[in-house]
């Protein structure tokens, strides 16, 4: 009778917790997301599983969603919601779970590693670093739709440190104009990650003025600041010192 609302991280499926693995296990039902990876089914061997991935531009509502979890709690013990990166993070846990709660239904959230933070990380971008940025702020690239308010990228870009954008994709050259009237200089550093921690990962590094024109496809996550310009990967490391 319980609704388990949980992260399934960004895509590498060693990145999910030890808590999810362990729910997934006992799920009768598991209702899952596009963006989750599919390897991370086979460890519900005993669920009934149930593709409720929204297509972007095909509407699924979320109403028919919170609709079937509502169902689906009232017949079975153990249902996993199973959610990309963090279930609060852009993820609409929250209305599902407020949804669970409305109907009077228990319900758990499991947190989930957000792609805001690990598709920059797989990429060797730290979101915050000594002396380049103290400070990171996650936005929807989603432009003032009836979801909520407009974002003020003129005072996010007054903020300073890193700003990390989801679903900005399509948006991205409009975003990187607004950000530069705002005041960010256009050659600030840009890195784009596409399917971070999967293992068809692909980056690309740019800047602020070029990101309109890069060649760019979802699902990506945009890195704007200084930070952008930094690659840790340990690999890459590994590789410059044979080559000294
Ligand atoms: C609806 S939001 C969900 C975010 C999710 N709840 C999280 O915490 O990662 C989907 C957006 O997250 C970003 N995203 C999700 N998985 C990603 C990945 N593996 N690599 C890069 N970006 C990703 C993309 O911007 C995508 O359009």
């Amino acid at each position: 009778m319980t609704v388990y609302l949980v992260g399934a991280g960004p895509g590498d499926p060693e990145l999910l917790t030890l808590k999810a693995a362990r729910l997934l296990g006992a799920a009768e039902v598991v209702v899952y997301d596009r963006l989750i990876n599919p390897a991370l089914l086979s460890l519900a061997p005993k669920a009934e599983l149930i593709d409720v991935g929204k297509v972007p531009g095909l509407p699924l509502g979320q109403d028919l969603i919170n609709a079937l979890l509502v169902h689906l709690a009232s017949e079975h013990h153990c249902v996993v919601r199973l959610k990309g990166g963090d279930p609060f993070v852009f993820g609409r846990g929250g209305e599902e779970a407020q949804a669970l709660a409305e109907a009077g239904l228990d319900y758990e959230v499991v947190p989930g590693i957000s792609s805001a933070i690990a598709a920059p990380a797989s990429a060797g971008v730290p979101v915050t670093h000594r002396g380049l940025s103290a400070a990171f702020t996650v936005v929807t690239g989603h432009r003032g739709t009836k979801d909520g308010p407009a974002i003020d990228w003129d005072a996010l870009a007054r903020v300073g440190g890193t700003i990390v954008v989801v679903m900005g994709v399509a948006q991205r050259a409009d975003i990187a104009a607004s950000l530069i009237v705002g005041g960010l200089s256009p050659d600030t550093p840009v890195m784009v990650v596409r399917n971070g921690t999967h293992s068809d990962q692909s980056d690309l590094r740019t800047t602020l003025s070029l990101l309109g024109s890069a060649d760019v496809e979802s699902p990506a996550t945009i890195v704007i600041g200084a930070v952008a310009e930094l690659d840790l990967r340990h690999d890459r490391d590994a590789t410059d010192r044979a080559h000294r």
